[in-house]
């Protein structure tokens, strides 16, 4: 009896034992902090090149914040080459979604194969790319932009009706990029055959406010009769109304001016009767990116194309003194 007592206090014990494990393992509640997983996604920004851009950039960085997700934040500096960096970079850090503002159209498919190999997949933001292989990329979230040349193009026809000719001068966005591609094809499109409409000049400023000012100087300086400026974006609005300025010409009267983009600064103008008409195109796509990221990370299927909401402000709307703060 005596040899037998620690054989079975050893037995007790290891049952003991063996309850409590069995207990500590089915417990129920949250995972401990350790072991859940954060989503990391790493986003490839093309640049800083408007206000609409920083602002882009801030609401991207404050949504990751709200949501939960771990941001790798990269700015390409307008260089594609950068961003391809970026891409390589996301993938050897294994991150679980990538999230690119693609600078131009043309060129993505060989990186976006990597990140396919990787098992990465890829959420487009603001632009747009043209690839052999579009299952390249789950999906896109931005703006409308060819809506956006439409109603750019829609105010015009309204304002301009009664007069019998309308000479219009473009400063578009950066080459092959699709804004600027949008942009201008649906203006095109909308204002048709009307042969009252004439595109005397056009130019890239690309997307710059100091390119928006050097160009319309030339503008200014080479064509005597321009009656609309039709740019791609606020910033180069801007710099393009210091020229009109500078030049003596009083700008929204003188020459018509119609925007994209809705920046504080462009939205004050028009309602100093400087700029007619601003076609909003939001750069606030942080929760849509993180929500969309989300899904893809948990491995769900999300829609191919997201748009968010946006309008027109111009000079017909009644409450244009009233336009709450952009907040870009
Ligand atoms: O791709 C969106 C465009 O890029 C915005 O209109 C412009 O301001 C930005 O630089």
């Amino acid at each position: 009896m005596k040899k037998r007592l620690p054989a079975l206090l050893l037995a007790l014990a290891l049952v003991l034992g063996l309850v409590l494990l069995f207990f500590l393992l089915r417990r129920e509640g949250p995972a401990p902090v350790a072991d859940r997983h954060v989503p990391i996604v790493g986003f490839s920004q093309l640049g800083s090149e408007s206000g609409w851009r920083v602002g882009n950039s801030r609401d991207v960085i404050a949504a990751a914040q709200r949501a939960g997700v771990e941001l790798i934040y990269e700015n390409a500096g307008q260089k594609q080459e950068n961003q391809f960096n970026a891409i390589r970079s996301f993938i050897a850090y294994q991150v679980d979604v990538i999230a690119l503002a693609p600078i131009v159209e043309e060129g993505w498919d060989n990186v976006l194969r990597e990140a396919r190999e990787a098992g990465i997949p890829v959420l487009l933001s603001d632009r747009y790319i043209n690839i052999g292989d579009e299952s390249l990329f789950a999906g896109y979230v931005g703006s409308d932009f060819l809506e956006e040349g439409k109603a750019a193009a829609r105010f015009l026809m309204r304002k301009a009706a009664g007069m019998a000719r309308v000479n219009i001068v473009e400063i578009a966005g950066t080459e092959g990029s699709t804004p600027a591609k949008q942009r201008a094809s649906g203006f095109r499109d909308t204002l048709g055959a009307d042969e009252r409409f004439r595109i005397i000049h056009s130019v890239s400023g690309d997307f710059l406010r100091s390119k928006g000012k050097e160009n319309m100087r030339n503008i200014l300086a080479r064509f005597d009769e321009i009656d609309v400026l039709y740019s791609h974006n606020d910033a180069m609005t801007l710099g393009a109304i210091e020229a009109i300025e500078e030049a003596g010409l009083s700008p929204g009267q003188d020459i018509i001016i119609i925007t994209i983009d809705g920046e504080q600064g462009a939205i004050d103008l028009l309602k100093q009767g400087k700029i007619n008409c601003v076609v909003e195109c939001t750069p606030l796509l942080g929760d849509l990116i993180m929500d969309l990221a989300q899904r893809l990370a948990r491995g769900e299927d999300i829609p191919r194309v997201s748009h968010p909401k946006e309008r027109v402000f111009s000079e017909f709307d009644e409450d244009v003194q009233r336009i709450p703060p952009r907040g870009y």
